[in-house]
């Protein structure tokens, strides 16, 4: 192997930073107040926490402990690290997930990233005043219905930004970018959701204080425990915050010493996570929004996909009400945060890739960046042109393969590889005692409990894959499955090679 390919981190802060990055994405700060809002409120918030403890947490210890596995194997990618902890052959097409989700994920989040750029430059530029809300949501749908070449163009300029920085490796590109853009988020989050949390009645135009919201939210509403929709939506959030059953955590944890410590470093970045999502990622959206709209018409609009919009077509609107130059720092702030959220968590997901390229067939970094760039915009076209689509790899990729990943991965790491085996992965090195319980917890608690979530929502997928589609659906899920099928196709290459080499 060549000396470019030998990548590591280059300190412990800047590795936390890179998987706490990877981890804080558009997800803890449009994804999360959304599905809040959609699910109840006070009724989501407690299956998210108990989702929290009872999968999130043990997860994170199973796929930093695989990562570090895999990566004193060689593997930094998950077809050949399941691959080298099962038995059977088949392991290896199980993490053909990994890379699938990856870049199923990339391809519309890269075009989210694009819009936060988008409104970061209209709100400096001062577009949105004396717009009323419609309006910013009509200017919206005009801007993602490509009313207007902008989103298409910026996207490209996004994605390419996103191979550059890739191309730099990880201790040039990655964590450079987390050690410039985890700072900033939490100041701009920090700020922004002190105004929130404060904003009061009648001040500036509000109809409510910010207390509202934070109470929907936070008001513990036991109506939903048997619902398993709300549920599934609260483990399905959990995944996707924490970036859990993806393959990129064992992909940033691989990259670590096979001495270094992996317990401590994975609760840093994981509480991290939901520090930033509990206490920043609620108190932004939900008290402002509500503030001005009132519950009902917030979880109106909240409703159908996974609400990556709202935050779009509601904010810029509501900082108008602020004055010109409060509006346009705060737009700056919150589509700045936005950027550096989704771009830390974009980068993640092209690792795997280029990981699996450099590992299995000796391609340079460079040449790995670029195939990854190329493989998300030729993916991301069905989704830049329909909002349908867009939705549909976000149900499949960015929902339930994720539960389908993880349960699978659980079973490998816990029943086939072994739990003693694998206890001993996760304690190695460890700077902190894991609490004895978890071996049981991820024995256990944690598979039947993905279990019952994955059968629990079968209705649901049964029922989306019978209702009628329309054609850009079917693109997006012939895409879904020929991405599906080349990836499997060239993980059996790259075994032939193996056994060759
Ligand atoms: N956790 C990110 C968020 O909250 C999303 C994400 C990060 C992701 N890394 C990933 C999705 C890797 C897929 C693959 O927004």
């Amino acid at each position: 192997m060549d000396t470019e390919n030998k990548e590591a981190w280059g300190s412990r802060i800047g590795l936390v930073l890179a998987m706490a990055g990877n981890a804080v994405g558009l997800g803890n700060f449009l994804r999360f107040p959304a599905q809040a809002m959609q699910n109840g409120g006070g009724a989501f918030i407690i299956p998210y926490l108990v989702c929290f403890v009872l999968m999130g947490l043990p997860l994170l210890y199973v796929e930093w402990a695989m990562g570090r596995f895999g990566g004193k194997n060689g593997s930094h990618s998950t077809p050949f690290m399941f691959g080298s902890m099962g038995r059977s052959f088949l392991w290896k097409y199980v993490g053909v997930m990994g890379l699938f989700i990856s870049v199923g994920i990339c391809s519309y989040y890269t075009y989210i990233e694009a819009w936060t750029i988008s409104w970061a430059y209209h709100s400096a530029m001062g577009h949105f005043m004396g717009m009323s809300q419609e309006q910013v949501a009509a200017f919206f749908s005009t801007f993602i219905g490509l009313g207007t070449p902008e989103p298409v163009l910026i996207w490209i300029a996004c994605v390419a930004l996103n191979t550059w920085i890739l191309s730099r490796g990880l201790q040039g590109g990655v964590e450079v970018a987390a050690k410039i853009g985890m700072p900033l988020l939490l100041l701009f989050g920090i700020v922004l959701a002190v105004r929130g949390a404060t904003m009061s009645a009648g001040h500036h135009g509000a109809l409510y204080s910010g207390v509202l919201g934070l109470n929907y939210l936070w008001t513990p509403n036991f109506t939903s425990i048997w619902d398993p929709v709300v549920w599934r939506n609260a483990a399905g959030q959990i995944f996707f915050t924490l970036s859990l059953g993806m393959g990129s955590i064992h992909c940033y944890a691989s990259y670590v010493k096979s001495k270094d410590d992996i317990a401590l470093n994975a609760m840093s970045a994981g509480w991290m996570n939901e520090f930033v999502e509990v206490v920043l990622g609620s108190a932004i959206i939900i008290p402002i929004a509500v503030g001005y709209l009132g519950v009902d018409k917030v979880v109106e609009m909240t409703k159908g996909g996974s609400g990556f919009g709202i935050g779009f077509m509601t904010l810029p609107y509501l900082f108008t009400q602020w004055g010109p130059l409060l509006s346009a720092l705060s737009g700056i702030m919150w589509f700045g945060l936005l950027f550096f959220a989704g771009i830390t968590s974009s980068l993640a997901m092209g690792t795997p890739v280029m990981a699996f390229l450099e590992d299995h067939f000796g391609w340079k970094r460079r040449s790995g960046a670029l195939a990854f760039g190329l493989a998300v915009l030729a993916l991301g076209v069905p989704s830049v042109l329909s909002q349908e689509a867009f939705n549909e790899f976000d149900y499949w990729a960015g929902t339930i393969a994720l539960v389908v990943f993880s349960l699978a991965e659980i079973i490998l790491f816990a029943w086939v590889f072994g739990m003693e085996k694998g206890w001993k992965e996760i304690t190695d090195g460890s700077d902190m005692k894991v609490p004895v319980a978890f071996k049981y917890i991820i024995k256990y608690v944690t598979p039947v409990f993905l279990l019952v979530v994955f059968v629990g929502s079968m209705p649901e997928i049964w029922a989306t894959l019978t209702k009628k589609i329309t054609t850009h659906v079917a693109v997006a899920r012939l895409l879904m499955v020929s991405l599906f099928g080349g990836i499997t196709w060239l993980v059996y290459l790259a075994n032939k090679r193996r056994a060759t080499l």
